[in-house]
């Protein structure tokens, strides 16, 4: 049987090679290229997103949109909020735009706000524009902004620019961080299962050993919320220690991809506290912390690592991905380091001069997400205006999507607290798991995913890629979609969900 996921990935591979080429391909896979790349998976976007694409551009002809049973389809497999119709925030692309033509300053009258002009001439006269390259951490003059963020974040811990290194998003500061630390394949990383692919992808890029904990999808008091449990990451440590891995480092996504759970006070202490005992780094992603939905919190690890007097090493990263500006496509992030000597920080600082500075408008938009407008600025208003809007919207699409998987037979999902994501569970009819099987599809909830997609356009992810516990199945999808298609959204999956179960019930 021919995989489904083989035949697209042919399709669209249809690339002509010459028949009269004297030259022998390099090139050619699977054996003339790294097999530690052939092997590395990213479910986000993977073979369901590169049907969707397809059928996106089926819609777009004329002659083939009428043999597509929906309209449109509606990306809910990745977190990348403008490409779903969320507007960018005013004040930072005004900032952006000054920045790309800075003549712009000397138009009279002004078509921007006095602050807009004044954090414009702030960066350009503290660096040589956004067509040059900047210091390998980034412009200093933004580390400083960042700098002083975090101290006010984190309630007066004074936070170092020698510690903040701004990177193109937050993946490039983790691929650093991972090749750092992954010596060679006995080297092993702790990673949440569920997790998102990055970590799991970038580990079999640097042949480094995956070490798995699960995440508590059904916590003990009943209340559904993928929170982390101790005694599950003793486990999952001795356990790879016994089989002679050197457990290196610990991943914690907090707020959690895919899973929307915020790790609460009393976990992260614990979660430093067994760190400590086993001598592990930690890798904090808090790219979510802006999305944390009340009566949540969120407190970094930097900080509780500071409450507890830890020597524990802290990397921490964030994004303008996320959060309320979704800027993906700016490619602005940081990390910040904690507890790391000069010369581990000396190392960071090489790995990031080889690729010679982040990009400088992504640099600009983290400036921007950790020094918004303040009270009495000219663009105060707007700017929260327009965040609070996207802030609350994310969190009611949220709750009513959530309530809506829980009303459905056989799912059940938990309440995001925070992220932009669900991860609801499916009982999988039996028939479902054999036809799957015998389609060829690695996991029954890939099968649910690709059927959901070609009869309805909804584009999600199978839980597989994120990783779960063998016999339960999941999808992942987003909470983005303009809140007036969320209603139809859900009628869509309902009616979907329903048949699918009556289709391999008997
Ligand atoms: C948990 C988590 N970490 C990191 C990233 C990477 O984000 P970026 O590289 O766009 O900053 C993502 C993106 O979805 C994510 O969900």
């Amino acid at each position: 049987m021919v995989s489904p996921v083989s035949t697209l990935t042919a399709d669209f591979n249809n690339s002509s090679s010459s028949t009269s080429s004297k030259v022998k391909k390099i090139l050619t896979v699977p054996d003339g290229v790294n097999p530690a790349l052939m092997k590395m998976e990213y479910a986000v976007r993977g073979p369901i997103v590169q049907r969707a694409e397809q059928l996106t551009q089926q819609l777009k002809d004329e002659k083939e949109s009428s043999s597509v049973p929906f309209s449109q389809v509606v990306y809910c497999n990745i977190g990348n909020p403008q490409s779903v119709g969320q507007s960018p925030v005013t004040f930072l692309r005004q900032i952006l735009s000054v920045l790309v033509c800075p003549s712009l300053i000397n138009l009279e009258p002004s078509p921007f706000p006095t602050d807009v002009i004044e954090r414009a001439k702030g960066i350009l006269s503290n660096s040589n524009g956004i067509g040059a390259y900047t210091e390998s951490p980034g412009l200093l003059y933004i580390r400083k902004t960042v700098a002083n963020a975090l101290t006010l974040r984190d309630e007066g811990i004074v936070a170092s620019v020698d510690n903040i290194f701004l990177t193109n998003g937050a993946s490039d500061g983790v691929k650093a961080l991972l090749q750092l630390l992954i010596r060679s394949p006995n080297d092993g990383i702790m990673i949440p299962i569920p997790q998102y692919p990055l970590y799991s992808a970038t580990l079999t890029s640097l042949k480094g050993t995956q070490v798995p904990y699960f995440l508590n999808e059904e916590s003990n008091n009943n209340d559904k919320n993928w929170s982390l449990d101790i005694n599950e990451l003793q486990t999952s440590y001795n356990e790879a220690k016994r089989k002679g891995i050197d457990v290196r480092a610990l991943v914690v996504i907090n707020p959690g991809n895919p899973t929307g759970h915020v790790l609460s006070k009393d976990q992260i202490y614990s979660i430093i506290k067994f760190c400590e005992k086993n001598n592990l780094l930690i890798l904090a992603d808090e790219v979510y912390q802006a999305n944390v939905f009340k009566p949540s919190k969120f407190l970094s690890f930097k900080k509780a690592v500071v409450d507890l007097n830890s020597d524990v090493e802290v990397a921490s990263f964030h994004s303008v991905s996320k959060g309320v500006l979704g800027e993906c496509g700016i490619r602005g992030g940081f990390v910040e380091v904690y507890n790391m000597e000069k010369d581990t920080r000396d190392v960071i600082y090489k790995i990031f001069s080889v690729s010679l500075c982040s990009n400088v408008l992504g640099q600009t938009a983290v400036s921007v997400m950790m020094n918004p407008p303040k009270l009495g600025d000219p663009s105060y208003e707007i700017y929260n205006k327009e965040v609070n809007g996207i802030f609350n919207s994310l969190q009611r699409k949220s709750e009513k999507l959530s309530k809506a998987f829980n009303s459905f037979e056989g799912v059940s999902c938990n309440n995001s607290q925070g992220a932009m994501y669900l991860f609801p569970k499916i009982t999988m009819p039996e028939k479902a798991i054999q036809e799957s099987f015998k389609q060829g599809f690695s996991s029954p909830d890939d099968l649910y995913c690709m059927q959901m997609l070609e009869q309805t356009g909804i584009c999600t992810v199978p839980g597989s890629g994120f990783g779960q516990k063998e016999g339960t199945y999941h999808f992942r999808t987003t909470f983005l979609p303009p809140e007036d298609q969320i209603d139809n959204v859900i009628e869509q999956m309902r009616t979907f969900h329903e048949d699918f179960l009556q289709k391999y019930s008997h």
